[in-house]
């Protein structure tokens, strides 16, 4: 039985008053929480901070990036080694605005995934097809390329550490969610293509997220697909109520 993952993904919104204030909100509300796994990613200037007050609480730290050398000059960049310091426990790797706006290959991924797997910490790989990739019927054959390019060289135990994140780009910020069973079809496609590159029982045991305009009223319907084991939320996770909407809906999820 895998567990249920919610994070929030904020990309580069709320300032430092509006993430902390959100930050203790959830903690209180999620005191009692236990079913489901929470993380939050803000933006990483704020993880230092969030961390203290995070802190013994059953929500995760994570960060939306990270480079793949320990340290040295390179200016703007932040290692996996600093952001574990600082309390994360998570890092998102290959989002798809870091692949379209700041020219992220599978191969860049794949190093820094390395990276975050060395440290400790918990990658969350994201791949997605865009519109036009799904119009041209290329869903599948994007996808599974993204995959084993970006999960390349990792053993199965490592495979069983990192979560995967599927996040059609047409869905993503647009309010244009994945049908359940358009999400079910990919997420279904990634576990046989895990299968055939490990095996069946890790395929069987990794965490694969949907996101892409995920809210409270429709998370539900989509956490109840076999092959959905959470979300990566955006836009609903900068407020309190739409982020506990989605995970009261994976609280209540029986599969
Ligand atoms: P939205 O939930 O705003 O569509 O963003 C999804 C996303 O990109 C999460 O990483």
């Amino acid at each position: 039985m895998r567990r249920l993952l919610i994070a929030g993904n904020w990309k580069m919104n709320l300032d430092r008053g509006r993430s902390l204030s959100l930050v203790q909100g959830l903690v209180e509300s999620l005191r009692n929480t236990s079913n489901v796994d929470v993380a939050v990613c803000p933006p990483s200037v704020y993880l230092g901070e969030l961390g203290k007050a995070l802190h013994g609480s059953n929500i995760g730290l994570g960060a939306q990036n990270a480079y793949n050398q320990p340290e040295g000059a390179y200016t703007g960049e932040v290692s996996c080694g600093m952001l574990k310091d600082v309390g994360c426990q998570y890092v998102i790797l290959g989002h798809s605005e870091r692949r379209a706006i700041f020219g992220e290959t599978d191969l860049m991924v794949n190093e820094k995934l390395h990276a975050v797997l060395a440290a400790g910490l918990t990658p969350i790989v994201c791949v997605g097809e865009t519109l036009q990739e799904r119009e041209a019927g290329k869903t599948q054959q994007v996808v599974e390329s993204q995959c084993k390019g970006s999960l390349a060289g990792l053993s199965h135990e490592q495979m069983l550490k990192t979560v995967v994140a599927y996040e059609p780009v047409w869905a993503i910020g647009t309010g244009k969610t994945a049908t359940p069973a358009q999400a079910e079809e990919v997420h279904k496609d990634i576990r046989e293509l895990l299968g055939s590159l490990f095996s069946s029982e890790t395929s069987q045991k990794v965490i694969i997220l949907y996101g892409g305009s995920v809210k409270a009223d429709n998370a539900l319907e989509l956490l109840s697909e076999p092959n959905i084991d959470g979300a990566l939320v955006g836009g609903a996770s900068l407020k309190q109520d739409s982020f506990l909407g989605i995970v009261q809906a994976a609280s209540s999820v029986k599969k």
